[in-house]
């Protein structure tokens, strides 16, 4: 069995961040979102690994080389422009072959793993198995519709009246079936090649089509909420030990689990745990706050910080109160003297909430 990671797209619901680098590159606990599904593909002992990628493609291939750091032998596919999720599985058929694959989406984060449904795959091998999960509101998704025995008899894409609560989530099984499918489907009213219906036009040929219903942790990291959300499951998790390898001076007060990088320096501040301080970083009377991945190299001086994920390089300086925050890299936030006027410089797409 291969994998096949997708990781092109064009993450228009993360700008500005994803103007300048991969979304599936941000840091969740200072660790690529897409590290967490390479380190996946590997635990469910696949490791032949297509990456499909777009416009950060270097970027890409910086971080992950030759997959081997995973124990994995990764491929990059060019995909030129996002035209659908079975629109990348086409631009790869070299890549496959007639094997059966696992496809991921890169920007998924999927806490159980997949370990368990591949080993499913590969004792029933179905034309194709999907990994759903119950979700509060299936209309922002691909739900599907399942007979007794946990057949899927339907499946459609952000439907207006869904027919149940269970959402696709980013984790799909495949014979060499679906290329037969993605030959019949047609792009849809958004011009894209849908894996949906590439699943469907199997389900009504009279192909085996299974589901594997998850009740784990399960987040699409597309928008600043959810990545936010990822970035405090995994910190509350025991991933991340109570570890301190750079300084800390004597005025600091650390509590909770936090976890302090080689050369990294705390001075004079506060870290209540969960948090996460790269290597490089400096903190100097501050207070970070639970649920914060501070990145390398970035600088956080009389500030207070929490449930926030700041990115290389960055500097915070004289702010008070940051909260649900994703800040890019080498970016600079830092206050206005009394009296002084907001200075701002900000790239296409950005978002501010000034509190005073
Ligand atoms: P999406 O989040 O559905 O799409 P997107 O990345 O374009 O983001 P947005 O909706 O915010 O504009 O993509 C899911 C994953 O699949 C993500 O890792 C990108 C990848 N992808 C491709 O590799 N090729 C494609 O053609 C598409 C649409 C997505």
């Amino acid at each position: 069995m291969k994998a096949l990671v997708l990781a092109a797209g064009t993450g228009s619901r993360l700008r500005p961040v994803t103007h300048t680098g991969a979304k599936q590159l941000v840091p969740v606990a200072n660790k690529p979102v897409l590290f967490y599904a390479l380190e996946a593909i590997a635990a469910a002992r696949v490791t032949d690994v297509g990456i499909v990628v777009g416009p950060s493609a270097d970027d890409i291939r910086e971080a992950v080389d030759d997959g081997s750091h995973f124990g994995l032998d990764v491929t990059y596919i060019r995909q030129e422009e996002p035209l659908g999720l079975a629109h990348a599985v086409q631009v790869s058929q070299d890549f496959l072959g007639d094997d059966d694959f696992l496809m991921y989406l890169g920007d998924n984060f999927v806490g159980e793993g997949v370990a368990h449904v591949a080993a499913e795959f590969r004792r029933q091998r179905p034309a194709a198995q999907i990994l759903l999960t119950a979700v509060a509101d299936p209309t922002a998704f691909g739900v599907a519709e399942l007979d007794a025995e946990g057949r899927v008899v339907s499946l459609e894409e952000k439907p207006r009246v869904p027919k149940s609560d269970l959402a696709v989530m980013g984790v799909y099984l495949f014979t060499s079936a679906i290329h037969e499918a993605i030959r019949e489907i047609k792009p849809s009213a958004r011009g894209e090649l849908e894996i949906t219906h590439a699943i469907q036009w199997l389900i009504e040929d009279g192909r085996d089509v299974r589901s594997t219903i998850s009740t784990g942790y399960w987040r699409d990291t597309g928008n600043v909420a959810d990545m936010l959300d990822v970035n405090r499951h995994v910190l509350d998790s025991t991933v991340v030990d109570h570890r301190v390898a750079g300084d800390v001076d004597a005025d600091s007060r650390l509590t909770g689990r936090v976890h302090v990088a080689p050369g990294a320096r705390v001075v004079r501040s506060r870290i209540e745990g969960p948090v996460v301080i790269g290597p490089g970083a400096v903190v100097v009377g501050s207070r970070i706050g639970p649920h914060t991945s501070i990145a390398e190299d970035c600088e956080i001086t009389g500030s207070d910080i929490e449930s926030s994920i700041v990115l290389c390089g960055s500097t915070v300086r004289d702010v008070p109160a940051i909260a649900a925050s994703l800040i890019g890299r080498h970016t600079s936030v830092v206050s206005a003297r009394p009296g002084e006027t907001h200075q701002l410089v900000l790239g296409d797409h950005t978002r501010v909430t000034l509190a005073s």
